[in-house]
């Protein structure tokens, strides 16, 4: 087989499915004192800007152990012990052998790790960053031993050094890194903090940039142009959507408040957390510092459309919501939304602020592909509870009660009411879904 053709499939580890591993307390306990415990606590907090628990961490396994897997077209992979164990963790590794993983994808025993790991992203890491990270790493966490999987990716495709290939291309290694201290107070040091934040350790672009054939990320940096955050990679049948402000189906009509307050609590006035995000709430950004927080918006809303390209804004349109009221339902999907949608997204389509999301104007539905919305009508979804909003929210699966065309249907009327400009999808998208995500456990819906 020809390598080019080879590459796509050995690169083709995507990033993690759907993670909400509960954090088991006092497992990793960090007993420290004296200097060491100033910069172990660093660590763990970079450690959560990181979200390494998120593929770490195995459903049900202990803190940081490895062994989630992470599915590719090819077979899974595992993510491995990064525990300070020292048979089958990293206990003793240096912090150079540490430093060459997390900036250029390079092991201990000098082969090359699968891009499921977003090094390319940790790349742009701080040496301050890093060590403390490292610190956390080798001192911070109870050392777990629990021997790493081999990917189930079958001879000859399971040889490493391909990857070392696609390293050399689509991971450039250590931009000059610099990340201003978050305590700086101009507009300016807070967006560049932002993007430090978004770049490297948040790895956003794993998910919100949309990948070329061999699966890399098509810009690494704002700087590398406006595909960067542009949206449209389909994780675990979860669309990520665009966080550039070109239009509604991105953060055009958010403000900072709102993304801040979306990263903090799963939840704000535009929808609520579902799919692969949850994990990234979860793990890693309701737990940022605000002023982290505010900074990763800043940044954010510096991403705007394509030069000459105006934002497109959404504008709310009664029609739908005055006919609804009135009692009149003119198509079979107008009829199933009010039976069974409006008790809680209401005819209006507002929903109920901090409870239930709204549906118009809902970036979900103003997007070019509607996977999303077919998704989370089958399997439902349950928003999650954080520290500053406790409550988790659950929406019934809908899987057994509405077939593919009246889903279908479904996805059409909301992306077309109370202004929205949403895709469509054809039954037969519908019912890949619906295999797709048929371990999917949810309530019923009504
Ligand atoms: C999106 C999932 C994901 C995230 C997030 C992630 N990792 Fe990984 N990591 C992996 C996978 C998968 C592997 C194994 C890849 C392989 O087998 O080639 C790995 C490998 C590693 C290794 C190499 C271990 C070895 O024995 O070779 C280290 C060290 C590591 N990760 C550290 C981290 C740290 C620190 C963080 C957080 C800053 C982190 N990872 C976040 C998926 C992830
Ligand atoms: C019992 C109340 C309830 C009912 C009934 C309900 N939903 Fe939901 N809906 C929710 C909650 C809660 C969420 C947030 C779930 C999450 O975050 O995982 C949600 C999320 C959504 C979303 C994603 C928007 C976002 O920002 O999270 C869409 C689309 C959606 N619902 C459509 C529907 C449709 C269509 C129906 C009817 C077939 C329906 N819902 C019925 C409560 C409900
Ligand atoms: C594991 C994949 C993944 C990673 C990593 C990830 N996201 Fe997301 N994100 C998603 C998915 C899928 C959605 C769509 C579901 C939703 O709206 O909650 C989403 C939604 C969002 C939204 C809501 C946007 C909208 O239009 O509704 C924001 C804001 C966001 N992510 C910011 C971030 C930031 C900031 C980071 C990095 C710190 C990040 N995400 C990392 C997968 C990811």
């Amino acid at each position: 087989m020809r390598l080019r053709s080879l590459l796509p499939l050995l690169a083709g580890a995507v990033c993690v499915m759907q993670v909400a591993n509960a954090q088991v307390p006092g497992e990793q306990a960090p007993v420290a004192s004296g200097d060491n415990a100033d910069l172990i606590k660093r660590g763990a907090y970079v450690a959560i800007l990181g979200d390494c628990e998120a593929c770490h961490t195995a459903h049900d396994g202990k803190f940081l152990a490895g062994g989630l897997a992470l599915q590719s077209p090819l077979g899974a992979i595992y993510s491995t012990n990064i525990t300070p164990d020292r048979d089958t963790g990293i206990g003793t590794w240096t912090y150079n052998d540490f430093a060459r993983l997390m900036r250029r994808g390079i092991r201990k025993d000098g082969s090359s790790v699968y891009p499921a790991m977003p090094y390319p992203s940790y790349s742009k890491m701080t040496d301050e960053d890093l060590r403390a990270l490292y610190a956390y790493l080798t001192k911070g966490v109870a050392p777990v031993s629990l021997k790493n999987r081999a990917p189930d990716i079958p001879w000859p495709l399971s040889m490493r050094w391909p990857l070392a290939i696609w390293r050399l291309i689509y991971a450039s290694g250590p931009a000059s890194a610099s990340a201003t201290s978050s305590h700086e107070q101009t507009r300016d040091a807070l967006v560049e903090r932002g993007r430090y934040l978004v770049e490297g350790p948040g790895h956003c672009g794993s998910c919100h940039t949309p990948r070329n054939i061999a699966l890399a990320e098509t810009a690494q940096t704002a700087a590398e142009g406006s595909k960067y955050l542009s949206g449209g990679f389909i994780v675990d049948n979860w669309v990520a959507p665009s966080l550039r402000s070109d239009d509604a189906g991105g953060l055009a009509d958010w403000t900072d408040e709102d993304i801040v307050a979306f990263l903090k609590t799963g939840r704000n006035r535009h929808g609520a957390t579902f799919g692969a995000m949850n994990g990234v709430v979860v793990h890693s950004t309701a737990q940022t510092e605000d002023r982290d927080l505010a900074a990763i918006a800043a940044f954010l809303k510096t991403l705007g459309p394509p030069p000459g390209v105006p934002a497109r804004m959404f504008r709310y349109d009664d029609s739908v919501s005055r006919q609804l009221f009135a009692g009149e339902t003119p198509t079979n999907s107008a009829r199933i939304y009010v039976d069974r949608c409006a008790a809680c997204h209401r005819t209006d389509g507002r929903g109920y602020a901090g409870v239930f999301p709204p549906l118009a104007g809902n970036p979900v539905l103003q997007g070019p592909d509607a996977t999303s919305v077919a998704h989370i009508i089958l399997t439902g979804g349950r928003l999650p509870g954080v520290a500053d909003a406790p409550s988790s929210l659950v929406m019934g699966s809908y899987r057994d009660v509405l077939d593919d065309q009246q889903i279908a249907d479904l996805v059409t009327f909301l992306g077309q009411s109370w202004g929205n400009r949403g895709a469509a999808v054809t039954a037969s998208q519908v019912a890949k879904i619906r295999l797709a995500t048929k371990g999917q456990k949810m309530p019923a819906g009504e």
